[in-house]
């Protein structure tokens, strides 16, 4: 876990951390694979991101973007995490972009969720589960990643890659990738800033332990989980 005193220096230690990842990535299998979110929290990630690209020595080409879940709408609607990732960052990209792997929101939502699961199927080993380099979350203040809410029945789709799921607070359709998909990724990135989230944070990071949030399910079981924090959404925590 690391606290930054803002947001902007909890963003660019993301950027840090998902450029050494592709680095690493792309030196040992030619290839980085990482997964997004959608929501505010990766704004600032994904503006410092474009920046930093043209001069980052990465091949571009060899990237491939994914999403942790995605809206049922279409791309070019203001719900769209695709739409979130392309303004800001995707089109920034140099040319010979990387490969993007969008959820078809548009579709409805069982068939983007199947449609998403072929892709997986095909960018990664068939029958294992897909091994991302990298996936970037975000969290809920009520302790929900990616689209896995609390409430839902996580076991029930954890022999899928991604599912179609109705969030009923939010009204909304949306397709997410799996809990052993998010904890199987080689680098978990959980970018959390904002005081809203101080009491979800305290109860998962802190001493109460909030192992029954659908977050802490996903941190708990991956093998290598990153938190960057600002001051105030680690307000509610000791810092070491
Ligand atoms: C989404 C995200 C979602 C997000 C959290 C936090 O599609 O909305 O994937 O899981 O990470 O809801 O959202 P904020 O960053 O806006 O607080």
């Amino acid at each position: 876990m690391a606290v930054f005193d803002t947001v902007e220096q909890a963003a660019a230690e993301g950027v840090k951390l998902f450029l050494e990842a592709a680095r690493d990535a792309l030196a040992a299998r030619g290839r980085f694979s990482v997964a997004l979110s959608g929501g505010s929290s990766p704004v600032p990630l994904f503006r410092h991101l474009a920046e930093q690209a043209p001069r980052a020595g990465i091949d571009w080409g060899a990237v491939h973007i994914f999403w942790a879940d995605e809206r049922c709408v279409p791309p070019d609607h203001a719900e769209s995490n695709f739409r979130l990732a392309d303004e800001l960052l995707l089109s920034k990209l140099p040319a010979r972009g990387p490969v993007i792997h969008r959820i078809a929101g548009e579709l409805f939502p069982e068939e983007a969720a199947s449609c998403y699961e072929a892709d997986l199927s095909r960018s990664f080993a068939e029958d294992e589960i897909p091994v991302f380099d990298m996936i970037l979350l975000g969290i809920g203040s009520d302790g929900h990643t990616a689209s896995l809410f609390p409430g839902m029945d996580l076991d029930r789709c954890s022999g899928r890659k991604a599912v179609a799921v109705y969030v009923e607070k939010l009204h909304s359709h949306r397709v997410t990738l799996t809990e052993p998909v998010l904890s199987r990724a080689r680098h978990l990135v959980f970018l959390v800033t904002g005081v809203a989230k101080a009491a979800i944070v305290a109860e998962i990071l802190g001493n109460r332990k909030g192992l029954c949030y659908p977050a802490s399910r996903v941190a708990s079981s991956s093998a290598a989980v990153t938190w960057l924090l600002d001051a105030a959404a680690a307000g509610g925590i000791g810092h070491p």
